[in-house]
């Protein structure tokens, strides 16, 4: 039997555990056609939990796109995406769509032939760079007029929309909301792990999205329905494990969906044999998922310098750790205070830490402090 904690990509059908609750919520706030920005740290199940309820809102026939953010490198191929995408979803028409896009202005068709010799419609820009803000409008626009037609309701899922930042975001943001305000036809989520500017996004009275949708903060996933999913793939596998035992996992993973399912993946892979799984084995997994990292670790390490190696330590040892605090200087001996924030800036900025909204800083993989602790041992 495949081993059936899957992680590093989207995890789909008996793999994806639970968020009964969350695609409820998500799918009545879509057939309303509300707004809605979804937030939570990196890693908490934003992505599969989108593209889950995509295909389920397929299933009962309405129209729904995924567009990642991160995956456009400007703006024109984002207009691109957003207006071939929205199209394509409400006119599975070949010849109509060919004829749709023969019609717009900032956008000029692009036709190709596959080998079998059937037609496929793209969309190809017409306009420079500095037009392509239109173009996204007019694709949009476009998307509700053939919603509207084709009485459809179309949902636009937009994911890492914290990205929009480095596409000159606020003037693209004040153009999008006079667009969106005006629809009757399409319900967003805009999705992001940037916590911090995606609440600014929302919440800031000087910002053009300022109350356009409700924020939905995603939580982790409850550990009693998370532990019956665990233990079901358990039995079915025929493994042997105590409920209370399988709690410490929640534990060291600090609920973070990625983290119990790389605890889950390499639990099932060690005790394949005995099928048995004690608490001893269980305290021993968080370094072994560290070491099957270890080269990317390494680099991170090697590209690190003196003074952030000394506060990567420090924190994997106390990550509820204030680095700024005299009592975390002197435990550590590191300081003095400019230097530690010229430090933890630099980390931040590489993504190996990030700040809570509380103003704590973790390790973005959680499993790196372990891997630094066994450095440590061997230095030793
Ligand atoms: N409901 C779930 N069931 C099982 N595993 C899950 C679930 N949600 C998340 N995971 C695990 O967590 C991993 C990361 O999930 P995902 O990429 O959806 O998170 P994310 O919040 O989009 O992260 P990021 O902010 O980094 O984009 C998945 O590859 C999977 O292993
Ligand atoms: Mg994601």
């Amino acid at each position: 039997m495949e081993n059936p904690f899957k992680y590093g990509g989207v995890v789909r059908g008996p793999y994806f555990a639970d968020r009964t609750s969350e695609i409820k919520e998500l799918k009545r706030e879509m057939l309303s056609l509300n707004r809605v920005f979804l937030v939570s740290p990196r890693r908490f199940g934003k992505t599969c939990l989108l593209l889950n309820l995509s295909e389920m809102l397929k299933r009962e026939a309405m129209a729904c796109v995924y567009i990642d953010l991160n995956a456009f490198p400007d703006l024109k191929s984002f207009a691109t995406a957003v207006t071939g995408f929205t199209a394509g979803a409400l006119e599975t028409n070949k010849d109509r769509l060919l004829k749709m896009f023969a019609g717009f202005h900032m956008l000029r068709p692009k036709v190709s032939l596959d080998q079998a010799g059937n037609i496929s419609a793209g969309l190809e820009l017409a306009v420079a760079e500095k037009d392509a803000l239109s173009a996204l409008l007019e694709g949009l626009h476009h998307a509700e007029n053939l919603a509207a037609r084709k009485k459809k309701k179309l949902v636009i899922i937009i994911d890492e929309f914290s990205d929009l930042e480095k596409f000159n975001g606020h003037t693209i943001e004040k153009a999008l909301r006079s667009e969106i305000q005006t629809q009757t036809h399409i319900g967003y989520i805009f999705s992001g792990s940037e916590q911090s500017v995606m609440l600014a996004m929302a919440r800031d009275r000087a910002r053009a999205f300022y109350k356009l949708g409700r924020i939905m903060e995603l939580g982790p996933i409850p550990q009693k329905t998370y532990a019956a999913f665990i233990q079901r793939w358990l039995k079915k596998g025929g493994y042997i494990v105590n409920q209370s035992d399988l709690e410490r996992i929640f534990k060291i993973g600090n609920d973070v969906p990625y983290n119990i399912q790389r605890l889950c993946n390499v639990m099932w892979d060690v005790a394949m044999e005995t099928k048995i799984i004690e608490p001893a084995l269980i305290e021993k997994l968080p370094l072994m998922v560290a070491r099957q990292d270890s080269a990317h670790y390494e680099m991170l390490w090697r590209s690190a310098s003196q003074p952030q190696k000394i506060l990567m330590i420090a924190l994997s040892r106390d990550q509820s750790a204030k680095p700024f605090s005299k009592e975390f200087q002197l435990t550590h001996g590191i300081g003095p205070s400019s230097s530690i924030k010229a430090s933890l800036d630099s980390l931040l900025k590489k993504g190996i830490l990030y700040k809570t909204l509380q103003g704590a800083y973790r390790f973005t993989d959680g499993f790196m402090p372990y891997w630094i602790g066994d450095i440590l041992k061997t230095i030793r």
